[in-house]
């Protein structure tokens, strides 16, 4: 077994009541368990403490506009940013990177202007500069399946206004080295948008050692709520942001003749806010906080080590993705369908994703129109990749 598995601080499984004994989660990359701490967080928003925020003048409100800024001031803590008024809370990544497309895109990608992408990316990175009107050129991948910043810098121009980059890989788990990509973007004057969604549960996040201009990332990834995630932006970048949804908590005044905007980050979230799911997300950090992000990443790196070595003693399985991915490892199994495998594996109590990741341009680049994905969380242990490297036995069993 390998060390940093044996030495677990915590059996950190206990924490999480939807996942019984015997049933091995491996499908943390779509979604997280959920830990106790943020149920309770949760439950207590709506049996206890719940009212609307920014309006009420009785106190219940006042107290609920309290918890809810701690929770911006919170996230800003967490990545590092330089003000809370530079957290913008939205319902996930995809909608943090629509806002960026629509908003930031309106006024600073003209016609003619390019956005840089790569192969790797999800749908939500992809369709929402399509959507802004974008010309799109893409970065390659490397032979071991990493963004090829070489390529990158050989490839960027003039005309490329923004650079758009999942920080980690929801297919491969590959670690993008964002440093270089915000000095070749800065290099070349054009923005870095990094999409945080694999990379905040797994590794340590500072925005401002990152370099990056924008980042955003989804709280269900994170062990906490659906419907809530962040976009994180460099203070100037959002003040000249024009707003792109309109309605209640944006506006500073309204007259049928003129309306003037809310600042940052009020001009960007129109609309009663998911409330509850902010209160939760601040619960959600807390608890990978209290847990330390370079555990988590010790402990999944650790897991990753050990599927892939048991997977490449299989001679039916083909690995995709580099050696020292990020909690994610995919794979195929030769002549059988993954979702054949995902639901033989399931038969087994093995949960694991099988399709296309709403990655399709990636599947085209890999030559395959699916993978079967195993994607770790803080609950799993070297007891899952057994039951998954035993589940795989069954699969090539079955398929002969
Ligand atoms: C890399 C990446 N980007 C974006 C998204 C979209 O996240 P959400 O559906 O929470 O908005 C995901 C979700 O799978 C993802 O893995």
């Amino acid at each position: 077994m390998d060390a940093a598995l044996s030495t677990r601080p915590l059996d950190w499984r206990t924490d999480f009541p939807a996942i019984p004994d015997g049933w091995a989660y491996l499908d943390s990359a779509a979604t997280a368990q959920k830990p106790r701490a943020v149920i309770d967080a949760i439950a207590r928003g709506y049996a206890e403490t719940y009212a609307t925020v920014h309006r009420g003048v009785y106190q219940r409100s006042a107290d609920m506009t309290v918890a809810f800024e701690a929770s911006r001031r919170r996230v800003a803590r967490f990545i590092n940013a330089g003000s809370p008024e530079e957290i913008v809370f939205v319902r996930g990544a995809t909608e943090g990177i629509n806002l960026v497309a629509s908003s930031w895109g309106r006024d600073n990608l003209k016609p003619g202007d390019r956005v840089l992408l790569s192969t790797l990316e999800h749908h939500s990175n992809i369709v929402p500069w399509q959507l802004a009107g974008a010309e799109i050129d893409v970065v390659p991948l490397t032979a071991d399946h990493r963004i090829d910043l070489d390529a990158m810098a050989a490839m960027i121009g003039p005309r490329h206004k923004l650079v758009a980059l999942a920080h980690v890989s929801n297919v491969l788990g590959s670690v993008l080295d964002a440093k270089r990509a915000a000095r070749i973007a800065h290099d070349a004057g054009a923005k870095l948008l990094l999409d945080g969604c694999q990379a905040v549960p797994r590794m340590p996040v500072d925005v401002a050692d990152l370099d990056c201009d924008f980042y955003v990332f989804s709280g269900h990834k994170l062990y906490g709520p659906t419907g809530i995630g962040v976009l994180w932006a460099r203070p100037e970048i959002l003040d000249a942001m024009p707003p792109w949804q309109g309605g209640g908590a944006m506006i500073e005044k309204v007259t049928f003749e003129r309306t003037t905007f809310a600042p940052p980050p009020q001009r960007f979230e129109a609309g009663t806010p998911h409330v509850v799911g902010v209160i939760g997300l601040h619960a959600a950090i807390d608890y990978v906080d209290g847990l330390g992000l370079e555990a988590i990443a010790a402990h999944e790196a650790a897991l990753v080590r050990t599927t892939r070595e048991a997977l490449s003693g299989l001679n039916s399985v083909r690995l995709f993705g580099p050696g020292d991915s990020a909690g994610i490892v995919s794979f195929a199994v030769e002549g059988v369908h993954p979702h054949d495998v995902g639901t033989i594996l399931d038969e087994s109590r093995v949960a694991i994703r099988a399709g296309h990741h709403c990655a399709q341009p990636l599947m085209a680049a890999l030559g395959v129109e699916a993978t079967a994905r195993v994607s770790f969380g803080v609950y799993n242990g070297v007891e899952d990749v057994s039951a998954l490297i035993h589940g795989i036995a069954r699969v090539t069993r079955i398929f002969g």
